[in-house]
């Protein structure tokens, strides 16, 4: 599966629209625009600073509901969609069986990742295997009104024709806590497992007794080839909380992280309290997102900042497309390139250890020119490097090669 720029589509962008009696075009300047955007900073300024355990009381609020949908909702949804095209870059995985896909998703707010994964198999029909007669789309969320208002929309989706024609969806949308000590009782059938399991911008604020007890239970929920996916804010406080969660997932005798990290082991990023580790998608907003960045101020327009994990159960892992080459020198990029004078700088990392290289302008040579063109998310081979006090120099003999960019892998 290639990677493209990310972006929603037209159907959905006109449903979303629909639903908040907005039409295309949109008059930037009316009253309406103008609330809509001071919606939208009043939830941004909620997730800042609110009590986080009561962060989800804004969505009983109709005008925040509604500016959700416009903004936030597109915003995360194209965040699923390199990590689906990450997994299926895997030559040899599994991720369906049977005529029928479910996906759970937890936290499912207006049903964005269960949209965000329709939105994904109608563009990427050969990522879906044509025995697929069945989505199964099912959703918990706490706050009844998100869950209708998922309901709505999914089903709007479902019988606009975005949807591939031979498939059916059903819809299972349910409202309750998944933080609950009974969960997934009596919201999910007993003995149900999904294919998917997504959980967005939901679980970075779990006390650890609760994230030990929901790491069972999304252990015992993921069917045997299932994939769990998180995703979060790629903000230090989410992501640090989520590397956290990531930290006691993959010690869950069944559960094996992969990607983004390359190997297994407590995340390095978590023990200098400065770091996290996030990913930078770049996209084709909808209209209504670029409006409201332009009364708002805000930039997701241009950019959008997100951390994830994605988990499986049969032990593939993203390091297997890497095989044949000694994994101690493939690292994932984690910073931008830090410019100095006479010098660039990038932080490196493998899922257990993060390491800084340095490479001076004089030593710039083919073998290792690819040092300037690599971004955040890139996976390298790094080879020669030479030990200093505080870094790896990349010198005129060490080799610095991108092997996969967007997904796409080169050697
Ligand atoms: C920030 S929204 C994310 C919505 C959607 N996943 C997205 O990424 O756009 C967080 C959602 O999680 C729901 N939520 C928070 N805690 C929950 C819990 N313990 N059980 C079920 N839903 C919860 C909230 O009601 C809200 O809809």
């Amino acid at each position: 599966m290639q990677s493209r720029i990310s972006e929603i589509s037209s159907s959905l962008e006109k449903i979303l629209l629909n639903h908040a009696g907005l039409t295309l075009p949109i008059n930037r300047r009316s009253k309406e625009i103008r609330r809509l955007a001071e919606a939208v900073h009043a939830i941004s300024d909620q997730y800042i600073s609110a009590e986080s355990s009561l962060q989800w009381q804004l969505f009983k609020k109709e005008e925040l509901r509604r500016a959700y949908l416009l903004y936030y909702l597109p915003v995360n949804l194209v965040k699923l969609h390199p990590v689906l095209d990450e997994l299926f870059s895997h030559p040899n995985i599994k991720c369906f069986e049977g005529t029928s896909v479910s996906i759970l998703d937890l936290g499912c707010g207006p049903g964005t990742f269960l949209l965000g994964f329709l939105e994904y198999i109608a563009k990427n029909k050969a990522a879906v295997p044509p025995q697929i007669k069945n989505v199964e789309l099912w959703g918990v969320d706490q706050v009844e009104e998100n869950v209708s208002t998922a309901k709505k929309i999914i089903a709007e989706y479902i019988s606009s024709g975005a949807f591939p024609a031979q498939t059916h969806g059903s819809l299972n949308l349910k409202s309750g806590s998944i933080t609950s000590p009974r969960f997934p009782f009596p919201l999910l059938p007993k003995n149900k497992q999904f294919d998917f399991i997504i959980a967005g911008n939901v679980l970075a604020e779990l006390d650890s007794e609760t994230a030990s007890l929901l790491a069972q239970v999304l252990e015992q929920l993921l069917a045997p080839h299932g994939t769990l996916i998180l995703i979060d804010p790629g903000t230090r406080k989410p992501s640090r909380n989520l590397i956290r969660f990531r930290d006691i997932l993959i010690e869950q005798p069944s559960l094996r992280l992969y990607a983004p990290c390359l190997a297994q082991g407590q995340c390095p990023a978590f023990y200098n309290l400065k770091d996290w580790c996030h990913q930078k998608l770049t996209w084709n907003p909808p209209h209504i997102v670029t409006v409201i960045d332009q009364s708002t101020g805000f930039t997701k327009g241009k950019g959008i900042q997100y951390s994830y994990f994605t988990f499986r159960k049969d032990g593939k892992s993203i390091c297997d497309l890497y095989r044949d080459l000694p994994q101690e020198k493939i690292w994932r990029v984690v910073s931008y390139p830090i410019r100095n004078r006479g010098e660039e700088r990038l932080f490196v990392c493998n899922g257990r250890e993060r390491i800084l290289l340095r490479r001076l302008n004089k030593n710039i040579y083919e073998q290792n020119e690819d040092f300037s063109l690599a971004q955040r998310g890139d996976i390298v081979l790094v080879d020669d490097s030479v030990k200093r006090k505080d870094f790896l120099d990349i010198t005129k003999d060490s080799i610095f090669k991108i092997i996969t960019k967007n997904n796409e892998t080169y050697y």
